[in-house]
């Protein structure tokens, strides 16, 4: 079943070219150069929209609000779902909700389902599992077509919900008129190069985050850094850390270093950044240079020929746009797996964790 990988979550990382090709499948009409997300038609463009999830989810969420804010300019917030579910919260009736969950079963992603549908607010479920609870109780469902995902370390799920979050804001741009017909046409096209280029890219993504996993398997803690569409990234890469290997991490907005987090660094505890070619490379940069006056050591993601001196610079392939990610996510997923499996931990199957959290 694991197809010649040694676990689950190796095999399931590799999956991520043929997760994404199967997500665009039928979505992306060729002629016109358009989405049709037949899941949506006929839906008002929300005047608001609320994202509710959990754990990977949640930082999927995160990373999409940039996008439905830049494209649709539909206003976003995102929320970790067990702290959405207890607050008094004000919604309208032209809002809708968006609940990310790759599963359907996550207990306060549903209890939040069921909170905002009993006022009337509209819901789209995002999931995996398809029949599952929260893909039966939404109003509309878009499903993310990632196949099982056996390891709890949740990886090609991510992958699949970022490229539906894609489609999702290139549809409400399109619908209402606020995307750049140059931006959605670069951007369809880069989706369509995507699973190719996660093909060639993914054994030497591989090579290099084992060599790396080598050089900081003793760290005892690593701070994630990114900024802009990268910070909910820079979370992720953290999570998958800590939640495999149990080395502590942190995932940080780069930013906010200088507000209390920078009093940590030293040379044993290293940084992993996410500093690509984006408009907040230079802002990135100087961020990475304040760790660096305090002798932190630095693993920087980041694109060929940007201005960058670290100890490991790790250059991914240049992608359009926010679908960077899309590069910088298996990269991250990868250090985590090595660096597990160099420590000898239960890769898929991480004590104190189940793959599916049903209780609150
Ligand atoms: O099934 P869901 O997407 O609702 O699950 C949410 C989280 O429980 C899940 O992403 C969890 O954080 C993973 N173990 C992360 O790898």
């Amino acid at each position: 079943q694991k197809g010649g990988y040694k676990h689950f979550m190796l095999k399931e990382i590799f999956e991520q070219p043929r997760v994404v090709a199967d997500c665009l499948a039928g979505r992306l009409d060729a002629t016109h150069q358009r989405v049709c997300l037949e899941e949506l038609a006929g839906m008002p463009v929300p005047k608001r929209l609320h994202v509710l999830a959990c754990g990977t989810s949640y930082h999927a969420g995160l990373w999409g609000m940039h996008l439905f804010e830049d494209w649709a300019r539909i206003p976003v917030s995102v929320e970790i779902a067990s702290e959405f579910r207890y607050r008094n919260v004000l919604l309208d009736e032209d809002d809708a909700v968006l609940i990310i969950s790759q599963s359907g079963e996550t207990a306060d992603s549903l209890a939040c389902l069921q909170l905002v549908k009993s006022m009337g607010v509209p819901v789209i479920g995002l999931c995996n599992v398809v029949g599952s609870s929260i893909a039966r109780e939404s109003d509309r469902v878009v499903y993310t077509q990632a196949g099982p995902e056996i390891s709890v370390a949740s990886t090609k799920a991510m992958c699949s919900q970022l490229t539906l979050l894609t489609l999702m804001a290139l549809h409400w741009g399109q619908e209402k008129g606020t995307l750049r017909e140059a931006d959605r046409i670069a951007c369809i096209e880069a989706l369509r190069q995507l699973p190719a280029l996660l093909d060639d890219h993914l054994p030497a993504m591989r090579e290099k985050a084992r060599e790396l996993s080598r050089l900081y398997a003793d760290a005892r803690s690593f701070l994630f850094l990114g900024r802009g569409h990268c910070c909910p990234l820079a979370l992720e890469g953290a999570l998958k850390l800590k939640e495999i290997s149990y080395i502590h991490a942190e995932g940080y907005a780069a930013g906010e270093m200088k507000h209390g987090p920078i009093a940590l660094i030293d040379p044993h505890f290293p940084t992993f950044a996410l500093a690509l070619d984006d408009a907040l490379f230079p802002k990135v940069k100087s961020n990475l240079q304040e760790v660096q006056a305090r002798n932190g050591e630095i693993i920087a993601l980041t694109n060929e020929g940007m201005d960058l001196q670290v100890e490991h610079p790790w250059i991914i392939p240049r992608v359009w746009g926010p679908l960077g990610a899309f590069m910088a996510l298996p990269a991250l997923q990868l250090f985590a797996y090595e660096t597990a499996d160099y420590l000898g931990k239960d890769v898929d199957q991480p004590r104190n964790l189940a793959k599916s959290v049903t209780v609150e």
